[in-house]
């Protein structure tokens, strides 16, 4: 972890994902040993306007170090301005050339900007200049087709610290095969650190990326919604099932976090890590329909006391 421009405690990283890494999201992560974070994407517009939302989304735990605050968006000017007004809150500030949501493509942001690479060089240069924190770039490998090598050798040159590739096009979304081997071949040109991203849900696919790679870093998105511990076991360098009353424990946590930073509106944005954390499990309809129904978070506290399953593990009832 020597060549990594920020003091990381571990290579596993917390991908950026919308509606889900928020404060306590990246605080429970951090508690299982994630290595760094980073906000969901956050407008360079949002910020210029102070809109209030935004600005919480931004909010990070003092527990969360190092913590990255991405942004997205396509106005140079505005881009440097939400940077430098972001830059004291967090230790990094990451530009998003990744997303392939349709608001934000139509906005020419996002993945769109690796149709337009000679803007996102000029908007890394300029954040460069005037940044005093590193600076990093998340990207696939293309909007519809490969990206050439040229490109990530410039956005070198313009002085990004490090860059994280989601081994996807942009029209793949967030499924679908990623290619690896393009990562390696990267990593292999460049000098400053690559973030491998794409498909690591355990131990095992963390080393067969490794190899394929070459890259040190890595870094994790679905699969740690319902599983933050994955990083427990990625430090550990093991893959767990971890029984039903770890998991309802880990549940209230994430809960309890969620309450203290959202208050009564936490119960609406728990109910998707809710089904997330029990996917797998036999006979737990009744219990997403009961937490899809309940209204507050008291309700729902109690509802994850009641959960029973068979105490098998997903995998273990699979083998059945
Ligand atoms: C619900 C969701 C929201 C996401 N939001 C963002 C985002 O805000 N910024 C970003 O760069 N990528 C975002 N992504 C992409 C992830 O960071 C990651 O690159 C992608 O999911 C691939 O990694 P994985 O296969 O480990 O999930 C999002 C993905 C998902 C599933």
């Amino acid at each position: 972890m020597d060549n990594f421009p920020l003091k990381i405690k571990s290579n596993y990283f917390l991908a950026p994902m919308a509606g889900y890494t928020d404060k306590p999201f990246r605080k429970l992560c951090r508690e299982f040993g994630c290595g760094l974070t980073f906000s969901e994407l956050i407008s360079v517009n949002a910020i210029y306007y102070k809109n209030k939302k935004t600005l919480k989304l931004i909010e990070r735990d003092i527990t969360d170090k190092p913590y990255c605050i991405q942004l997205f968006g396509s106005d140079e000017r505005l881009f440097l301005y939400a940077a430098q007004f972001v830059e004291p809150f967090c230790d990094c500030i990451d530009i998003n050339a990744g997303c392939p949501a349709p608001k934000v493509i139509r906005a020419k942001a996002g993945s769109y900007l690796l149709k337009e690479p000679k803007k996102l060089i000029s908007i890394t240069q300029t954040l460069r200049k005037h940044l005093k924190k590193p600076l990093s770039i998340k990207m696939r490998i293309g909007y519809e087709k490969i990206n050439p090598v040229e490109l990530y050798k410039e956005l070198e040159r313009s002085g990004i610290d490090f860059i994280t590739i989601h081994g996807r096009l942009k029209s793949q979304y967030f499924k679908g095969e990623v290619d690896y081997n393009h990562i390696g071949q990267i990593n292999s040109v460049l000098s400053i650190p690559v973030v491998a991203n794409g498909g690591i849900d355990s131990f095992k696919k963390a080393q067969q990326v490794k190899r394929i790679t070459g890259c040190e870093y890595l870094m994790i998105g679905q699969a740690a919604i319902g599983k933050p511990f994955i990083f427990e076991d990625l430090n550990k360098k093991v893959d767990t099932n971890r029984d039903l009353g770890f998991v309802k424990a880990v549940m209230k946590r994430h809960l309890q976090y969620m309450i203290d930073f959202w208050g009564d509106t936490a119960i609406r944005q728990f109910r998707k890590f809710f089904h997330a954390y029990l996917k797998g499990y036999p006979n737990i309809k009744r219990f997403n329909n009961m937490i899809n129904n309940c209204s507050t978070n008291n309700e729902a506290l109690n509802i994850i006391d009641r959960i029973e399953v068979n105490q098998l593990t997903p995998k273990e009832q699979a083998c059945k």
